[in-house]
């Protein structure tokens, strides 16, 4: 038997081999440069990912719902593949997704196909490829496909050219499970199979070496296992491994490197797997428990798109995201309601963020099956998705759909709103199914669905087969919990309260669907919210007395293209173009929910915000306003130019009992009738002791005098500036709407935005854009080098930002 290498590292160090194995003869090489797209009559280069549509022109007539911008369609992305000879072993091209089908050809032989928008698709190129220049050619439609929200259009994740020797170890088929991680001695079982037409026999060899951060070394294990008869199609092993860290929600998450190695007949190849040793269950009294304590899930809901980037996947865009939501406190991502691309869930496992992995939204409606029978095609994509996702320590939670109605309740023959088609729901049976087209995959993960449906569904039973239900608003878990004591729930979409930055209605809301409508804007106070849904104070209250839930998913952390509810199908040119939804804005800058969150969400770091976010309001004078603290402490005072307006003190007798609005007073500290006068406003946070923990103070700004910009961190290549404008003393001055004009040396300017869920300037003219509410962002990415934006405005001074080296 050869000797072979398994080999389990820890990924925080690199690759440390305690068996060196044999070069693999894989290689895994990006396919993303040299594509040209043909659509519409016209032909371009592009650079993928790509999302043929999030340059626009918007259409401010057509409906708001997928956000006004031209991604029905088709297109032919192509490129070459210039090979020295004929491939010796085999050659796929991995699509990571493809909006939203696909057909892709080489040498104009179909050789992949890709039916579902969100999940990638692999295509076998090997039997079309000559030595010299062959084509490659993806057909790309939107036509059939329908969403609530906006999907892009085209190639818009990562592609990948893979060449491995004609015996090779099957991607998907790798998986990886954890055991009995808590007794310090935890099992890791390792299944493959892999994939020949030629040998009849093969040995695999196993290795493994755990160390810990200072390198040492603190366990490890080794197994062989020879491989017979590939008939039967694959192989097992298990070993043991004394002592790993354990990956808990927290940054760095302690990940290990996982190599599994083959080499037979001359044959070689080597799959690497990042895995992580958890211990969790889902408790019908406890909530969340992982590594032996209860953990409180404070999730937020994202959809895939990355505001002015569109589609276009991009990881350091992705990690910002993922870092601003958890500096406000977040630990949890619910991927509503589609199959991420596969490096968001790198990154959670790299960042401790739980995954609440979703495989589709309505089955028949926005989940894009084309003509295949809703009984194939869904537990076909499901299977696929399992596979890819099963290595990752963060999911833990297999959501088998969000908001399928009922199918009984459907009259039969109703057509649905999206598609035409007949609905089809959720039965007690057919859940069951796909759960087990799910476990057939996966075992150790719940299988779970998200649902609105309320104690009609649950008396008819749909969920009883599933482990896990999540429940979207109104706290309509307590109806599962009551009917199924014995199972877990987790409430995956709360809130849906609605916001705008920088926007104080003249008289702020009465009630929560109480919107500035004649504005078509929605205040920023934080009082208004969706019919079906909730401000933040009544979730934090849900949450703290129903601790038998795991823990809430905000719907949602950041704005979205589409879906602009309140503004949303009566009128389609009335129609805004992106969510009011998020506690961040479409650029993932905050809005003042950002600081309420974080206020009690966050409890390592010291939050002090003051609503409204300025104190400019001329209109004002001689008038009243609100003014809300959003503190992580437990007391602050207010002064108006010095003078001191009281204390007030976090109310934790205040509940739901009252009035909506009276379960307030426990999260936010309010003084609800301030003579505004100009000036300056101060709040001064006190800590248990009666200790100042901080100040914040907003000062009447004048008029503008020049453009400021204030580069963010890096996220990789990625920066972002913030634009806004200053008087002459350098305060920000809000509320100004004129457009910058920026320039860019040393780095390129990849999309600008601002938050107004009107605009309609293309994100892709990256030349200019008007301020909303006095702030813009300018997305640029660097080569590392020393990287120089400018903006300027008429008759205002430029402002030069200079970044780098890196
Ligand atoms: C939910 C739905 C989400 C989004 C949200 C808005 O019912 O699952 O996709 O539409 O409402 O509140």
């Amino acid at each position: 038997m050869e000797s072979r290498a398994f080999g389990l590292l820890p990924a925080l160090l690199g690759a440390l081999a305690l068996c060196a194995p044999r070069a693999s003869a894989r290689t895994v090489r990006s396919f993303n440069d040299g594509w040209s797209l043909s659509k519409d009559g016209k032909t371009s280069a592009v650079t993928l990912p790509h999302d043929w549509a999030i340059a626009g022109p918007f259409d401010p007539s057509a409906p708001g719902g997928t956000g006004k911008l031209p991604w029905k369609g088709s297109g032919v992305y192509r490129r070459t593949l210039v090979l020295d000879g004929k491939p010796r072993g085999r050659v796929f091209l991995d699509f990571d997704g493809v909006m939203a089908h696909a057909t892709v050809r080489v040498n104009g032989e179909p050789c992949g196909r890709g039916d579902y928008g969100y999940l990638g698709f692999r295509a076998d190129a090997t039997p079309y490829l000559m030595a010299g220049t062959n084509s490659v050619e993806v057909l790309c439609d939107t036509h059939d496909f329908s969403s609530r929200w906006y999907p892009g259009g085209g190639i818009y994740r990562n592609v990948w050219l893979v060449e491995t020797d004609d015996v090779y170890l099957e991607d998907d088929r790798l998986a990886v499970a954890t055991q009995n991680v808590l007794s310090g001695r935890p099992r890791v079982s390792v299944s493959g199979r892999i994939a020949s037409r030629r040998l009849a026999r093969a040995d695999v060899d196993v290795s493994a070496r755990v160390v810990d951060e200072d390198g040492k070394s603190i366990g490890g294990g080794t197994a062989a296992v020879s491989v017979d008869g590939y008939a039967e199609g694959g192989f097992s092993l298990s070993f043991t491994v004394e002592n790993p860290c354990l990956w808990e929600l927290e940054e760095p998450a302690a990940l290990y490197r996982l190599e599994v190695t083959i080499a037979a007949s001359g044959a070689a190849d080597r799959l690497v797997r990042r895995i992580g040793f958890r211990d969790f269950r889902f408790d019908p009294e406890e909530g969340f428990v992982l590594n032996g304590r209860r953990v409180q899930l404070k999730g937020v809901d994202l959809h895939s798109d990355l505001g002015p980037l569109g589609m276009a996947f991009d990881r350091d865009a992705m990690r910002r995201q993922l870092s601003v939501m958890r500096d406000m406190g977040a630990n949890a991502l619910r991927t509503s309601h589609n199959c991420p691309a596969p490096e968001v869930l790198d990154l959670c496992d790299e960042m401790g963020i739980f995954v609440w992995d979703e495989c589709f939204d309505k089955w028949n409606e926005t989940c894009g099956r084309g003509d295949e029978p809703l009984e194939s095609f869904v537990p076909r994509i499901l299977a696929e998705w399992v596979r890819r996702d099963r290595n990752h320590p963060c999911v833990f939670a297999w959501s088998i759909g969000n908001e399928i109605s009922p199918g009984k309740a459907t009259p039969p023959g109703q057509e649905d709103q999206f598609s035409g088609r007949v609905a089809i729901g959720t039965s007690e049976e057919r859940c069951a199914r796909f759960r087990n087209a799910v476990r057939g995959e996966d075992a150790t993960r719940p299988v779970a669905i998200g649902s609105c449906f309320g104690a009609a569904v649950v008396e008819r039973g749909d969920y009883a087969m599933l482990d896990l239900t999540g429940w979207n608003y109104g706290g309509q878990y307590v109806n599962m919990k009551r009917r199924h004591p014995d199972k877990p729930v987790l409430y995956s979409e709360s809130a849906s309260a609605l916001s705008e930055y920088g926007y104080y209605a003249p008289t702020s809301p009465t009630n929560k669907t109480d919107f500035a409508r004649e504005a078509r804007r929605v205040d920023s106070y934080d009082l208004n919210a969706a019919p079906w849904s909730d401000v933040p104070d009544h979730e934090f209250l849900r949450m703290e007395r129903d601790r038998f839930c795991c823990g809430e998913f905000v719907w949602t952390g950041i704005d979205y293209l589409g879906e602009p509810y309140p503004y949303l199908g009566k009128n389609a040119s009335d129609d805004s173009r992106s969510s009011y939804f998020g506690i961040c804005d479409l650029c993932v800058l905050p809005k003042d929910r950002f600081y309420l969150y974080r206020s009690h969400w966050n409890k390592e770091a010291f939050t002090l915000h003051i609503a409204p976010g300025h104190w400019n309001f001329p209109e004002k004078a001689g008038g009243r306003l609100p003014v809300f603290v959003y503190t992580s402490a437990d007391e602050a005072e207010l002064f108006v130019n010095g003078r001191s307006l009281g204390r007030r003190r976090k109310d934790l007798s205040a509940d739901a009992s009252g009035d909506y609005y009276s379960v307030l007073s426990r999260y936010r500290l309010m003084w609800k009738d301030v003579a505004y006068e100009p000036g300056e406003v101060k709040a001064v946070a006190y800590g248990k002791g009666g200790e100042v923990l901080g100040t914040e103070t907003l000062h009447t700004a004048g008029p503008p005098v020049r453009v400021v910009l204030a580069p963010e961190r890096a996220y990789g290549s990625l920066r972002v500036f913030q634009v806004t404008l200053a008087d002459a003393d350098g305060r920000f001055v809000p509320g100004d709407a004129r457009r910058v004009s920026f320039a860019a040396e040393g780095c390129e300017i990849v999309a600008v935005g601002n938050s107004d869920p009107r605009g309609y300037d293309s994100f892709k003219d990256v030349s200019s854009h008007p301020l909303c509410f006095g702030r813009a962002a300018v997305y640029v990415r660097t080569s590392g080098g020393r990287a120089t934006l400018r903006a300027s405005a008429e008759g205002l001074a430029e402002a030069v930002a200079t970044v780098g080296p890196e």
